[in-house]
């Protein structure tokens, strides 16, 4: 069998561009080395609940192209994500809005509201923040800082505050009305029954293959030698056997347990922004489809370091990392017959709107 395209992973970039090559008549041989379909978008069915696998999934875009696109693969229900923060047993409302200013201080006005924070702002007087700690309060004071950032945020990146660049929080999301909607996106959603079915449509045609359990290394110059043309999207350092060396990434470990109870938190995303508390957060999944099993399941996530052969999930786009990717990128270009795709081989945090946008922009290119 001759292949127009060999596809390296079946994610959400891999089977966009899959979907699009075979739309148009072309033969697309696709492989994971997971033994699944769908890379971190992949939802597993447990007691009837729709699992996200590789963390919690929520779909947000302005695009209305995107949202369309989408939507042609499954049926979106209604879902806003409005996480709550807990500190130390005490609930805030994410993001920063008037519920959470309530809480915090008991101010019912916006006035009231921004004059706290001001306050606050001032009696620091930061001019120009050298760490994140300094910058974060320099955008919305100390309480909030100490209550709902400092701890979560050093859990996250496994350091200090104070040892962290003021970069990483370059703006605050802080909104002075009674709105828990965490994204400002027009258009928002869960796929009702789950991601996967979106990766099983984009695959279904019969010009496209799939291999599961397959690692392009394994088998690397013969997929090289037989494939006119590679869309590849794992890790672009890995391709280069490490030449630049490793680009890193920030890990995480899920811990799940299945509860012979209704309803363990009563919301999907629960933050712990506590220094004490060892993970980041509890996804307790049934939510994202107002589900109502007599079990439920939730999810701990326990951010990690990386080192090889843990997922990579958050890459850590500092000076140092961004110049070796730089290289490798270089190296990439002059790869004939490989395009590199997808947040791996373009080491890039990507929403899923971003991967789909990106998937449908090389096929244009690539195919037109
Ligand atoms: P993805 O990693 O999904 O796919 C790559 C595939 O390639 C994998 O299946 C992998 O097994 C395979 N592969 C790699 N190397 C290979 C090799 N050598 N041989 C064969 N196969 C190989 N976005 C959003 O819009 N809303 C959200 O709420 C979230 N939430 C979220 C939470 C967490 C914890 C993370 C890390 C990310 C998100 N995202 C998100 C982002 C979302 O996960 C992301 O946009 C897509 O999954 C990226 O799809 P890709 O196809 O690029 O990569």
């Amino acid at each position: 069998m001759s292949y127009d395209y060999l596809v390296v992973g079946s994610g959400l970039f891999g089977s966009t561009f899959a979907y699009e090559a075979a739309k148009r008549g072309k033969r697309v041989k696709v492989i994971d080395k997971r033994d699944h379909i769908g890379g971190n978008i992949y939802t597993e069915n447990i007691e009837g609940i729709n699992v996200h696998k590789y963390g919690a999934h929520i779909f947000h875009t302005n695009n209305k192209e995107i949202w369309d696109y989408v939507n042609q693969f499954a049926e979106f229900n209604r879902y806003t994500n409005s996480p709550v923060a807990n500190y130390k047993g005490q609930i805030y409302n994410l993001p920063f809005n008037m519920n959470t200013f309530n809480k915090l201080w008991g101010v019912i006005t916006p006035e009231e509201a921004k004059n706290k924070i001001e306050a606050q702002r001032k009696a620091i007087n930061i001019e120009k923040p050298k760490n994140l700690e300094e910058q974060a309060i320099s955008l919305v004071g100390t309480d909030i800082y100490e209550k709902l950032i400092k701890g979560y945020t050093e859990k996250q990146w496994g350091r200090k505050a104070t040892e962290l660049p003021s970069f990483i929080i370059k703006r605050l999301p802080v909104r002075f009305t009674y709105d828990n909607n965490y994204f400002n996106d027009r258009y928002q959603g869960i796929p009702i029954g789950g991601y996967t079915q979106i990766i099983e449509k984009m695959l279904s045609s019969e010009l496209i293959d799939v291999e599961l359990n397959r690692d392009f290394f394994s088998n690397r110059e013969e997929y090289i030698e037989s494939y006119p043309r590679i869309v590849y999207t794992g890790m672009i350092d890995q391709f280069f056997d490490y030449k630049y060396g490793e680009l890193e990434y920030r890990s995480l470990q899920f811990e799940s347990s299945l509860l012979d109870q209704e309803n363990y938190q009563g919301n999907a995303v629960v933050n712990y922004t506590d220094a004490e508390t060892p993970f980041t957060r509890i996804i307790e999944h049934k939510h994202f489809e107002f589900g109502n099993q007599p079990k439920t399941l939730i999810t701990k996530e326990f951010p990690k370091t990386w080192k090889k052969g843990d997922e990579p999930y958050y890459p850590v786009n500092d000076d140092n990392n961004s110049e070796k990717f730089r290289k490798y990128r270089k190296l990439a270009e002059e790869q004939p017959n490989v395009i590199f795709g997808g947040r791996l081989g373009m080491y890039q945090y990507y929403d899923m709107h971003q991967v789909i946008a990106a998937a449908l922009s090389l096929a244009k290119k690539e195919l037109s």
